[in-house]
């Protein structure tokens, strides 16, 4: 039985890095969600085989687990993926921690063999990132679904408060290393370590939340990789690993993405007073209508849509799938240009626009399409803002001054769809729509992109 449990192991393992390697383009990424799905499943089975266990707890923890999680799964809309991947966070890190606990106590009586050394670093490492990592990640969801409030709280030495908070749990963490029978003082690490969850968060930003999910996340494998050592499992060991590597990785690219480094998103305080108030009241700007934006559509040769946050909010994907089809058919060459932090979370325009069936060979990544803006007859930019921003390249004074752009302002017309002259996420104004070749088409993004429909004639060369 236990090499059988292994061989199940061992593909278990090979399945979720398989998910990972195939997550990493559109084209593949079904697949690997379903490799993903099968590894755990795997996981699951070959841990029930392994041990002997209480039945009618696994079983009601399952369907519990099953009638919390399909409803969240269907009812939860695309733009709350952030806080639903937080509260996933959460959830995970919350159990790592209980069933470090769990260990603690019960190994007491034979703590003299059963806790001691690399078993008992395991076990302090394991509480500690699960606890700070639950409370973490549950201030990152009330943030995120805006019931705590989203803009960074600060008070005097507050890094310094949050550094000595942590030098005390890790003390007695230390503590409960050399004297493992100072059962009184788990509490109180226990109870810093969610403390200091709190306090890590309240100063960070709201919108700096999905890369601080993405750290979460890495926390929240760390703390299980520590827990497949404090048990013995080398599958947990594989997959927290590799939960936390990935997590880490993708907050590193999501901060070179925004120009930005760790310390600037964890101890930054962005999103505070960013916004240049009446700026935006001064400045001229063209506007224009669906019937006049209609007809400069049909006149191009190449249009290259970008899409932006505003995208998600309206949920336009499938009036934009629409539009693609319209100008296809009447001969006109479109692409998507991708910016890697365009709307809150990683590959979020990606989704929206498989959601649609936009062919992937039509998406293009910042890198590969930046070259072409100069050359396309109209860049029509959908419900997105600070990716198209020039000022990055330009005002060294601009929050995102240093953060790639899409080259949108090159192009020979530049179309905006948004609502009115609000900023976007960095709460800065936007150069790109004082040019003389913008014009802004204000609304809805799935309103204005019906209108324009409406203009177009559907039919082949009409
Ligand atoms: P933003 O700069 O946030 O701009 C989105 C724009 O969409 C807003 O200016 C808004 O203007 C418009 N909008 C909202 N609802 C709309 C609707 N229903 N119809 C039409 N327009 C609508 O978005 P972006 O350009 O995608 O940039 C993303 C920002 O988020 C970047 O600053 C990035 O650093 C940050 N960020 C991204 C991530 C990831 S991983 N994607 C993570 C953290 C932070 P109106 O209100 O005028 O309509």
């Amino acid at each position: 039985m236990g090499s059988l449990v292994n061989y199940i192991y061992i593909l278990s393992g090979a399945l979720f890095i398989l998910s990972l390697k195939w997550m990493n383009t559109p084209a593949t990424a079904r697949r690997g969600v379903f490799a993903g799905e099968a590894g755990m499943l795997l996981a699951i089975a070959g841990t029930l085989v392994n041990h002997h266990h209480n039945w009618e707890w696994i079983l009601a923890a399952f369907f519990i687990g099953t009638a919390v999680g399909i409803p969240i799964a269907y009812i939860m809309p695309m733009t709350a993926v952030p806080q639903r991947t937080a509260m996933s966070h959460a959830c995970g890190a919350l159990a790592a921690a209980l069933v470090g606990t769990a260990e603690f106590y019960q190994r007491q009586p034979n703590a003299e063999t059963e806790l001691h050394g690399f078993v008992m670093v395991a076990l302090i490492i394991e509480t500690l990132l699960g606890f700070l990592t639950f409370t973490g990640s549950l201030m990152a969801m009330g943030k995120l679904q805006e019931v705590l409030p989203t803009r960074p709280i600060t008070y005097r030495n507050q890094n310094l408060i949050n550094g000595v908070l942590f030098a005390i749990a890790l003390g007695l963490g230390v503590r409960l290393y050399l004297v493992p029978t100072d059962t009184f003082l788990f509490p109180i690490f226990a109870g810093l370590a969610l403390l200091f969850g709190v306090l890590l968060i309240i100063p960070i930003g709201g919108a700096d939340m999905p890369t601080v999910i993405a750290l979460l996340n890495s926390y929240a494998g760390l703390s299980a990789c520590a827990m497949g050592f404090a048990l013995d499992n080398p599958l947990l060991v594989i997959a927290g690993a590799l939960d936390g590597s990935s997590g880490l990785i993708l907050s590193i690219i999501m901060c070179k993405a925004m120009n930005r480094s760790f310390t600037n998103v964890l101890f930054g305080a962005f999103g505070q007073l960013q916004v240049a108030h009446g700026k935006t009241e001064q400045r001229p700007v063209r506007s224009a209508s669906a019937e006049e934006a209609a007809s400069i559509l049909e006149a191009a040769g190449s249009v290259i849509i970008v899409p932006g946050y505003g995208l998600a909010v309206a949920q336009a994907q499938h009036k934009i799938r629409e539009l693609f089809d319209t100008l296809t058919r009447r001969g006109v060459d479109v692409k998507f240009a991708i910016h890697p932090v365009a709307g809150r979370m990683p590959g979020h325009m990606n989704v929206l626009l498989a959601e649609a069936d936009i062919p992937y060979d039509r998406l293009f990544e910042m890198d590969d399409i930046n070259s072409e803006f100069a050359q396309c007859d109209v860049a029509l930019v959908i419900g997105a803002n600070d990716v198209t921003n020039p000022a990055a390249r330009t005002d060294k004074s601009s929050p995102i001054y240093g953060m790639p752009i899409l080259d949108v302002d090159k192009a020979h017309t530049v179309m905006v769809i948004k609502r009115s002259m609000s900023p976007g996420f960095a709460g800065i104004d936007n150069d790109l729509y004082y040019m003389d070749r913008t014009l802004m088409l204000f609304g809805d993004a799935k309103a204005f992109v019906s209108e324009i429909l409406k203009e177009l004639p559907a039919r082949v060369g009409a």
